[in-house]
């Protein structure tokens, strides 16, 4: 096994399984909030300094970036973990048990690594660049419909910039009119490894953050699947707004929204 499969794997599963131990006690989860609608909890932090000390122990030289600390720059910067310690947190804090845990290795610039775990189904996703995906050591094959006619999208609303809200609800309209059904299930690293898994057909959200699909992105496209902005472009890592899913269904949904981007959301 590539070794930094094995220490993403690990570190995910000590998260993972003390994100779930604290999802059984409820009373000792402290929420707060860092914006209108954005929460975290004690849980989070908890869980980041679990993955923070496991890659530390094997790795003390390579870069990490995570949703509550921000970038531990170490002396290696072309190696940089990128870390979601919880992704659904608010699932999390309404016990709804639908959450994970993300981390991907990126080697300049170039992910090579992912793990999305999600501790209440003790599900693995997993990916070595070129090697495919799986899902507990399954290989995974889902990114393949072949139109947006009949399927099933995932998506996120825009609860932190709600500016947006206009504009995703007439693409929600739109693509209503020819895909089947849309799913908010409140993760984005799940969202993508249900791509990857044909469980969803396909996935789009605005504004995400580096860590919410970094893992996810390599599993979706290891299966099959690629990932663009709003327009067809890369630079959703600087945007955050993301379309994935088969080449053909996410033209499909490309097509969808040309006529009703607002600019800013062409960028
Ligand atoms: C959030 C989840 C959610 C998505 C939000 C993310 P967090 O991450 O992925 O599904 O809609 O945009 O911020 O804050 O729970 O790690
Ligand atoms: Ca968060
Ligand atoms: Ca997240
Ligand atoms: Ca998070």
């Amino acid at each position: 096994m590539h070794p930094m499969l094995n220490i993403a794997i690990r570190a995910a599963r000590k998260a993972g399984n003390h994100i779930a131990k604290c999802y059984e006690t409820p009373d000792n989860v402290q929420i707060t909030q860092k914006g209108t609608n954005d929460f975290v909890t004690n849980v989070d932090r908890e869980s980041e300094h679990l993955i923070i000390d496991v890659i530390r122990k094997s790795y003390p030289d390579h870069t990490i970036i995570t949703e509550e600390s921000g970038e531990l720059l170490g002396k290696d910067d072309d190696v940089q973990w990128v870390v979601d310690p919880l992704d659904g947190t608010t699932n999390f804090t309404k016990r709804l048990p639908h959450f994970a845990v993300s981390i991907a290795v990126r080697v300049k610039g170039r992910t090579e690594v992912a793990v999305v775990y999600d501790p209440m189904r003790n599900e693995l996703f997993s990916s070595v660049r070129g090697q495919g995906s799986q899902l507990n050591g399954y290989r995974l094959r889902g990114a393949d419909a072949r139109e947006l006619n009949g399927t099933i999208v995932a998506t996120g609303f825009p609860f932190k910039q709600k500016q947006h809200s206009v504009v995703f609800m007439k693409i929600m309209s739109k693509m209503f009119d020819s895909c089947a059904d849309f799913r908010r299930t409140g993760s984005a690293a799940l969202d993508l490894c249900y791509v990857a898994a044909g469980r969803v057909d396909a996935y789009f959200e605005i504004g995400l953050k580096p860590w919410d699909f970094m893992g996810g992105e390599l599993i979706m496209r290891e299966a099959g699947g690629i990932m663009t902005d709003f327009v067809g472009n890369h630079n959703y890592l600087a945007s955050g707004n993301i379309v994935a899913g088969s080449p053909r269904i996410v033209k499909d949904i490309l097509t969808v929204m040309r006529d009703e981007l607002s600019e800013s959301l062409k960028r």
